[in-house]
């Protein structure tokens, strides 16, 4: 079912009572819970609600820009732009009228983007509760301008995980990395899974599709799958960052990690007319 919080919230719930909730304000989802009410997402406690700014936590979408890989503000507006919903979206599978348990949101550029960010196009993103209560984000991203133009992306997921000290990263061992802590340098990943004991801020190149993340303390794991996202950004700010984020908690780090489905190194480009989709599938399971 499909219900609306007022004028800018949608909840999503299945039938089996998982549910997700997202804002028209960024496109952002800001809650994902199992079927036992249990929140998957972090959100920091210090989270500016109102807009402009994107909150802290969920899952904003980074485009056309991630990080300040180019002219635009950091990680680009979408994440601070307001999209619409379509109330005529297509359906989910052809021949499908049973799931309900989607909403379909629409960003096109404002005439003040169009002055920073000069490209038409049309951002059309679904985000769908499975019946196994799976959360799935496909982005089409459509040209509607007469010349090409490039982007980045990147699905900024907040998991809320028990102690970063106690979670360990897979799928991105032996991968390269640019490192956002030294001038965006290159290294390859040495260790056989990624643990944390300081800040992180790297973005892993053409990584594999499906990566895990294993929280030991709540005996559960996050799987994430991936289609047309080659990279993965992997963030958590410690302790020193942390203190001069104004709208995120001293001590919030130790419960948050950001692994965030991309495509950052290689810009994709569209030609007028060609449609882009990226798709990012979580789930949630049971782990020793
Ligand atoms: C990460 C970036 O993805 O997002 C970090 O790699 C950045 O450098 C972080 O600090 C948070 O960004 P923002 O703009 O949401 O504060």
């Amino acid at each position: 079912t499909k219900d609306r919080n007022g004028t800018d919230q949608i909840l999503l719930q299945n039938p089996r009572g998982a549910s997700a909730r997202v804002s028209l304000h960024g496109g952002q989802v800001l809650s994902w819970r199992t079927d036992r009410g249990e929140e998957l997402l972090f959100t920091s406690s210090k989270a500016i609600l109102k807009p402009p700014y994107a909150v802290r936590g969920g899952i904003p979408i980074c485009f056309p820009q991630f990080g300040q890989r180019g002219s635009l503000e950091q990680h680009g507006f979408a994440r601070n732009r307001t999209w619409i919903i379509d109330e005529n979206p297509p359906p989910l599978h052809p021949n499908d009228n049973n799931g309900k348990a989607f909403i379909d949101l629409l960003l096109k550029p404002l005439e003040d983007d169009l002055k920073i960010w000069p490209h038409s196009f049309e951002f059309r993103l679904r985000v769908y509760l499975t019946a196994d209560g799976n959360l799935s984000l496909i982005s089409r991203i459509r040209n509607i301008n007469c010349k090409p133009f490039s982007f980045s992306i990147a699905y900024h997921t907040y998991f809320s995980i028990s102690d970063i000290s106690e979670v360990r990263v897979e799928g991105l061992e032996t991968l390269d990395y640019l490192d956002n802590l030294c001038q965006r340098e290159r290294f390859t990943e040495q260790g056989d899974a990624l643990t944390f004991e300081s800040e992180v801020d790297r973005v892993y190149l053409g990584s594999r599709d499906v990566i895990a993340i294993f929280d030991h303390e709540r005996k559960r794991a996050f799987f994430i799958r991936k289609e047309g996202l080659p990279d993965v950004g992997v963030w958590n700010p410690w302790v020193k960052k942390s203190k001069a984020i104004v709208d995120f908690g001293d001590e919030e780090y130790k419960q948050m990690l950001c692994v965030n489905g991309a495509a950052v190194e290689k810009p994709i480009t569209l030609k007028t007319g060609e449609e882009w989709t990226g798709r990012l599938e979580l789930s949630v399971v049971p782990s020793s």
